[in-house]
């Protein structure tokens, strides 16, 4: 049986600070830095500081450029030890951690270059002990790490310190995990081109800094986030051996609080108000919990589960069972567009008009056929206007193989069959000239990112294909921040906005689909995201946009849950082996991509246990309510 506690601390033993957006949490960060700087500066001493790199800190780096360039704030006085390095990276790899904070922040503020560390990714095998040694003594040299910043990895690491990882354990080479490899694929075009090793700080190493703040931003750090805060001090998570930490603290996103027990399961921690949404999470909680479908729930369970306030204003129980069956049966519809001629009241899209113009937003070319693919599928058989529209050109994530293998494609048919295509020949040579003068890991110049961005609109229209949807009706934007720009550090303008509206005033749609809100801000799809609201900001007063409904998608890495899900398409055997072979028309899927299928099997499966129908998998969608 479950007790209800007084507070979030009894059950988070690390103290958590949740901001509404990350860029308030960077802002706090950074002043409480400043703050240091500032203190130790009276002192005549320097403040040492420890440094991660990733998506995460990026916002905290740039306030801190800020800080510097309007505010003054001077790091003359500041030594800095970075964490990890991905080991047999060149320094200046475009991936390499080195390069990354250069980027991000050194080339920006006035540090000594001496007073800058970062492990060495390069070292020989045989010197690696004695170079993580010496790490070890330079930090101890400079007195110690002030203030630690980190980042948490999806396995729970912090720095590179992999599950597995002892308390003990200090600066060191370590084998990355398989998820961290998969996260890290894109950056690398490929999995297969993402370094197999790292030279880290150990946890010892990091639990020795003063005090420590850990970020995570969006709902895919959710669950780790709360394994670290809340669960076991454990070397599966290296995170919650900050529970032991005197001075340790998380500052997250209201995203990365979504599985903390006081936004997850409030009622066990003090009085809840009962909306329609916590009242429906809290009964397929119960049901999951102990394992009975939603019209089985009894009393007895609700008041043994912290429920009893629940049932007081809400039960009994079978009441309360029936309703919130029928709101779950409710969002279950085969029919996205709305069914024309049908009663809709209880149906989650409107049937009228019909047809609709459903735009489809696909941050890079392959997310909506990955996540939504049947959906697209349905919505093109049921008569609908469709509108595939692919946002950024993706060109970052396709792999020199893929140039390589259609430039010689060319220069063949050139040679065999295509007599004075001279044009063509220089254009391919020119290409294998410019894939060899960049090396392996080189940064793409213009013509070749051109080139990528057509072979993934090439996988798109083949993809679109496979589900019914001819080639006019896809729309290429390459929006300008990402073709300026690489993973984890674009930045996007008022360009971007202004093309995306230009999308709206012409096709005026009737449903839109997005997905990207719930993603580490940083990240494409999450800028996306935000790009769209802030149009549909700008065109609210315009007729089409007071009658669109926005449905959210999520990707590959998390479903929505089941309480979350206001449309659920359920899809059969056949509809998703369609999905399935669609997919199989990309090439530079990642993994995690590749199995998003199996993510559509398992919310079937949950909707079998609250005690719906079972069908072979269904694609969910969230109805996107303006905050
Ligand atoms: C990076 C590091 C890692 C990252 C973690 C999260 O120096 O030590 O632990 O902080 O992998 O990465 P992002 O922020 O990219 O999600």
């Amino acid at each position: 049986m479950l007790h209800r506690r007084s507070t979030a601390e009894s059950y988070e033993k690390i103290a958590t600070v949740i901001f509404d957006h990350s860029t308030k949490a960077a802002v706090a960060l950074a002043k409480e830095v400043r703050d240091l700087i500032e203190t130790k500066n009276k002192a005549g001493q320097p403040a040492v500081l420890g440094l991660a790199t990733g998506s995460s800190p990026v916002p905290f780096y740039r306030e801190l450029i800020r800080l510097h360039k309007e505010e003054k704030l001077s790091f003359k006085n500041v030594i800095t030890f970075n964490l990890d390095e991905y080991y047999g990276l060149d320094t200046d790899h475009p991936e390499s951690y080195r390069r990354f904070m250069n980027d991000q922040l050194f080339d920006h503020i006035d540090i000594p270059k001496k007073s800058i560390h970062i492990p060495d990714g390069k070292v020989p095998g045989d010197q690696i002990f004695d170079h993580c040694r010496d790490y070890e003594a330079a930090i101890d040299a400079a007195g110690g790490i002030d203030f630690q910043i980190l980042g948490i990895g999806r396995t729970g690491h912090i720095g590179f310190n992999e599950p597995g990882s002892s308390r003990e354990s200090l600066t060191r080479r370590i084998t990355l995990d398989r998820i961290t490899r998969q996260d890290a694929a894109a950056d690398f075009r490929g999995e297969e081109n993402v370094p197999r090793f790292a030279i880290t700080m150990g946890v010892g190493t990091i639990l020795r800094a003063k005090k420590l703040v850990l970020i995570a931003w969006g709902e895919n750090k959710a669950g780790v986030v709360a394994k670290a805060v809340e669960g076991p001090v454990s070397e599966a998570v290296s995170a919650s051996f900050l529970q032991d930490h005197p001075d340790a603290r998380f500052f997250i996103d209201s995203g990365a609080s979504h599985e903390l027990t006081r936004r997850k399961l409030p009622w066990l921690i003090g009085p809840v108000k009962w909306t329609p949404q916590e009242t429906r999470r809290a009964v397929c909680w119960l049901s999951s919990s102990v394992n009975e479908p939603v019209l089985k729930l009894t009393d007895e369970e609700y008041n043994e589960h912290g429920l009893s306030d629940l049932l007081s204003e809400h039960g009994p129980s079978y009441e309360l069972n029936i309703r919130i069956f029928n709101q779950l049966q409710h969002t279950i519809s085969g029919w996205p567009g709305g069914k024309p001629d049908a009663d809709d009241t209880f149906r989650p899209e409107r049937a009228k008009p019909y047809p609709k113009r459903a735009l489809i937003f696909t941050p890079e070319p392959q997310d909506a056929v990955v996540s939504i693919g049947a959906t697209i599928d349905r919505l093109v058989e049921q008569g609908h206007e469709v509108r595939v529209v692919s946002m950024t050109s993706g060109n970052l994530r396709v792999p020199d193989s893929g140039v390589n293998k259609f430039a010689s494609i060319l220069l063949e048919i050139a040679s065999t069959i295509a007599e004075g295509w001279s044009e063509q020949t220089d254009y391919a040579r020119h290409i294998l000239q410019l894939l060899a003068e960049k090396g392996e890991f080189g940064e793409d110049p213009p013509l070749l990112r051109q080139l990528k961005g057509l072979i993934l609109r090439g996988e798109l229209r083949d993809a679109a294909q496979g589900l019914g949807l001819a080639q006019e009706n896809i729309q290429f934007l390459d929006l300008p921040f990402y073709e300026s720009g690489r993973y984890r550090r674009f930045r996007t303008s008022d360009e971007d906005t202004s093309t995306i509206a230009k999308v709206f005033h012409e096709f005026k749609p009737h449903q839109i689909y997005a997905t990207g809100d719930a993603a580490d801000p940083s990240s494409v799809s999450a800028l996306c995201f935000r790009l769209i609201e802030q149009t549909l900001a700008q065109c609210q007063k315009e007729d089409w946009a007071a009658a669109c409904s926005l449905w959210i998608y999520r990707g590959k890495e998390k479903a929505l849950a089941t309480h979350e899900i206001d449309m659920a398409v359920p899809l059969s055997p056949n509809q998703l082996e369609r999905k399935e072979r669609a997919l199989t028309r990309y090439h530079s899927l990642t993994s995690l991509e590749r199995e998003s299928p199996k993510l559509n099997q398992q919310t079937a499966q949950q909707y079998d246990s609250l005690g719906l129908a079972h069908y072979e998998a269904i694609e969910s969608f969230q109805r996107w309510r303006r905050t």
